[in-house]
């Protein structure tokens, strides 16, 4: 049987780190509430003018190409995971396209925050098992620094994100013990106003007076973006973290174990879990709620924070590079967030 497997593997984060005491020059907060809460420690921001998030893409595609043994002139269908697009239109897909030569192939990009990396690789994993493409590059970014409310009013969102990218190359193979087994994608949108960028949007806050009681509508009709949606931060996300939390210690573990289910696999056969990093806390409740022991889940989110997209294949980058998964082992992708949106994927390695 036609399968996808992950052939090249690659991540790139800014070298600029910026500690939780960093953060305390522009709003009241302090490193024992952010570490206590998230598990955050640090987390790195892009140049604020050199590097973008197709940037970002672009230095972590090119090692995933290069660890595939393939060419960026080969790569022949690109799937682009972003929250944080260098434009609102077109997408990031193209530009990365055109920043790395590739042919004139399809370039598509997909809107589904922290399940975005997971969306996108199911994606992928149809066009290779129908036979359609043969090299795909999959890719997970985010600029969260250029669009964060620094101050006390925006804390709860701010202090969790940061930016990176990673990239995978998927390539068909017939290898019984490697490859995609399954991917697993759900949505909720009654909830999409809990974990959103209302701005810039076409909406006329038509959907948001309705969800939140206590939704400022000074802006109420303005168009597309105003001063006075800025005035009221609507160009900021915002976050009910608590009603996010709750759904997301239910989702995952549901998630993980329709992956496991569908393929006769039990929590104790995993090698590695990689969820998406949103909370040390989260990763935790699922690591306990599932069995499973602590070398068998990986995080990263004290280094990196909350880096959406870009958040499960820059921990899958990194568990690989450090051994701590290799070929043949059972390893199962997870993700919950903004839509709600949730997904997984389990795979051989
Ligand atoms: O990746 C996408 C999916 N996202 C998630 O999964 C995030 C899920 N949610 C969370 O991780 C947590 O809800 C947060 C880390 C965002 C917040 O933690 P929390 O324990 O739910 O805190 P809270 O929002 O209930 O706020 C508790 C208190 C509040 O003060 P009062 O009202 O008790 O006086 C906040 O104003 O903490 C305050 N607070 C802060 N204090 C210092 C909120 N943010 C901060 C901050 N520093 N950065």
């Amino acid at each position: 049987m036609l399968r996808s497997k992950i052939a090249g593997i690659g991540m790139y984060v800014p070298p600029h780190v910026v500690s939780n005491n960093d953060l305390i020059q522009f709003m009241d907060t302090s490193d024992q509430w952010i570490q206590e809460r998230t598990g955050i420690k640090e987390r790195r921001y892009a140049h604020r003018t050199d590097e973008t998030t197709t940037t970002m893409a672009v230095e972590a595609a090119k090692v995933a190409i290069e660890r595939a043994g393939t060419k960026a002139e080969e790569i022949d269908f690109i799937v682009f995971a972003t929250l944080s697009p260098d434009y609102y239109f077109p997408g990031c897909a193209v530009l990365l396209q055109r920043a790395m030569g590739m042919k004139e192939i399809g370039a598509l990009d997909v809107r589904n925050q922290c399940s975005g990396f997971i969306y996108a690789l199911s994606v992928a994993d149809q066009f290779i098992k129908s036979g359609m493409y043969k090299n795909i590059l999959v890719i997970g970014s985010e600029k969260h620094s250029f669009g964060l409310d620094f101050s006390t009013r925006g804390r709860n969102v701010s202090v969790i994100f940061g930016d990176g990218a990673g990239a995978v190359v998927l390539q068909p193979t017939q290898n019984e013990n490697s490859g995609i087994l399954s991917t697993h994608l759900h949505s909720d949108g009654d909830n999409a106003e809990l974990l959103a960028m209302y701005n810039p949007g076409t909406h006329a806050n038509h959907w948001v007076k309705d969800k939140l009681a206590d939704f400022d509508d000074a802006a109420i009709g303005e168009m597309f973006m105003s001063h006075s949606m800025i005035d009221h931060a609507q160009n900021f996300p915002f976050m009910d973290g608590q009603a996010v939390f709750k759904k997301a210690v239910v989702k995952f573990p549901e998630v993980i174990m329709e992956a496991l289910d569908a393929n006769n696999k039990k929590p104790s056969d995993l090698k590695l879990l990689v969820p998406h990093q949103a909370n040390l806390r989260i990763s935790q409740f699922v690591q306990q709620k599932m069995g499973l022991r602590e070398d068998q889940v990986y995080n990263n989110i004290d280094r990196y924070g909350n880096t959406t997209a870009a958040s499960v294949p820059i921990a899958l980058c990194e568990a690989w590079e450090l051994g701590r998964v290799s070929q043949g082992d059972l390893v199962c992708l997870a993700s919950f967030g903004s839509g709600f949106t949730w997904g997984s994927a389990l795979l051989y390695w």
